[in-house]
């Protein structure tokens, strides 16, 4: 089987990294790639936001299943062009992929169907924006409506703060993202991440984990795109899953299915829980970057089988082994990140670090120059390491950073701490 993943992130390298171990897969080209992909699989350069390409380059390399990492190309309507041209695709439609390319999208939904979610209320012009924000008072939640890279959620803790971010979202700083506001209340509990598959009908679990937002040690510093995650997520147990598939998701799927734009792919909830009950933070259309790199190692080779079964329609006749392990991802950053960040610094010592089915390093931000590995991103690696409990999976993701030689990046040392 030839096999086709969109992106380059360290997402699509634990996606590769694990499609690649399933015998089916003959060929893997990733586009556009990175330096840690290109030892695994063959990097192509196409424009994955325009579908016609992707499809003219996927028909060129005889490709049976394409699977799309980020949200730009699902939003860009990339899986749309593929199946048009009669290409399997593992990915939601455009339409599909509203639950998380519009935030008023996916409120009107849950109140539609009743799932547990923030209050809200939405806004096109800054004065009523702030006018609402002086009457409700903080901590307040501030999104950008549309995608804007993980960067369009102000969590405000103070008035000023709130504030700000209203202006600079109508700024045209978020350029169309920011042209429409959600204001949502602030949820206090804890945040996790679940995640699903979807054929359209069928619904398959397949994992909890949870990020870690924050810079710096012990939840401090600027949010980012995420620094670390582990899996499984203690937090969301068996009864509180149960309960976020027969509240939040089953109705959701339902309702897609119900206004003709049935939902097939991965859906990411991001929950927030308190006291035994989760409310929906957000839906994201695609894995979460790193928890995929946890999912990934902990799955394996079997994901292309349930990867495969979901673009297909025929969940319902596959099963997600699970092994009673536990897993973590650390990422490392370029010094700076999420600010500006020194670009081009190499990274040494990764040659040495063994690579085995329960240890790996994710390439994210990468490239190689004449040999060398050097940093080209904000995140730049995903350490990865699996285990018997979280503690020897955790220890062993910190004992491969210690052999890293990059004095330009960064980690945090504390990811696991809330369930260890
Ligand atoms: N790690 C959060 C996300 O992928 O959205």
């Amino acid at each position: 089987m030839n096999i086709l993943i969109l992106g380059s992130g360290g997402r699509e390298h634990a996606l590769a990294w694990a499609v690649k171990q399933n015998p089916k897969c003959d060929k893997l080209i990733v586009a556009p790639g990175n330096a840690g992909i290109a030892a695994i699989a063959d990097c192509a350069s196409v424009d994955i936001l325009d579908g016609d390409a992707v499809a003219v380059f996927a028909s060129e390399n005889a490709i049976d299943l394409v699977i799309i990492g980020p949200e730009a190309p699902l939003a860009a309507g990339v899986s749309d062009r593929l199946r048009a041209a009669g290409l399997s695709v593992f990915g939601p439609s455009a339409a599909a992929a509203e639950l998380e390319a519009s935030k008023t999208f996916t409120k009107e939904i849950c109140d539609a169907v009743g799932a547990p979610t923030a209050a809200w209320a939405r806004f096109t012009d800054a004065a009523s924006a702030h006018d609402y924000i002086q009457a409700k008072g903080t901590p307040i939640v501030v999104k950008a409506d549309g995608l804007a890279a993980g960067k369009g959620v102000i969590v405000a803790m103070e008035d000023d703060t709130a504030h700000a971010a209203i202006d600079d979202m109508f700024s045209g700083h978020f350029g169309a993202a920011g042209a429409s506001v959600v204001i949502e209340d602030f949820m206090t509990g804890e945040e996790a991440s679940f995640f699903i598959l979807v054929d359209g009908t069928t619904l398959h679990p397949i994992g909890t984990a949870q990020d870690h937002k924050r810079a710096f040690d012990g939840d401090k510093g600027p949010n980012t795109g995420g620094m670390g995650a582990y899996s499984p997520a203690p937090c969301l147990t068996p009864k509180i899953a149960q309960d976020v598939l027969d509240q939040i998701i089953q109705p959701t799927m339902d309702e897609m299915a119900r206004r003709g734009t049935p939902y097939q792919g991965v859906l990411f909830a991001g929950l927030m829980i308190e006291d035994g009950k989760a409310r929906l933070v957000e839906y994201n259309c695609r894995f979460g970057d790193p928890e995929a790199q946890v999912l990934m190692m902990r799955l394996g080779a079997q994901v292309l089988d349930l990867i495969q079964a979901c673009a297909e329609g025929r969940l319902d006749s596959v099963a997600a082994n699970w092994a009673d392990d536990h897993a973590v991802s650390v990422v490392m950053a370029a010094r700076g990140y999420p600010g500006d960040y020194v670009k081009g610094s190499e990274i040494r010592g990764l040659d040495t670090l063994p690579e085995s089915s329960s240890a790996i390093v994710f390439h994210a931000g990468t490239t190689e120059v004449q040999g060398q590995i050097t940093a080209t991103g904000g995140r730049v690696l995903g350490v990865t390491a699996r285990g018997a409990s979280l503690a020897e999976a955790q220890g062993k993701a910190y004992e491969m950073i210690d052999q890293i030689d990059w004095p330009e990046g960064f980690c945090r040392r504390d990811i696991g701490w809330r369930a260890l």
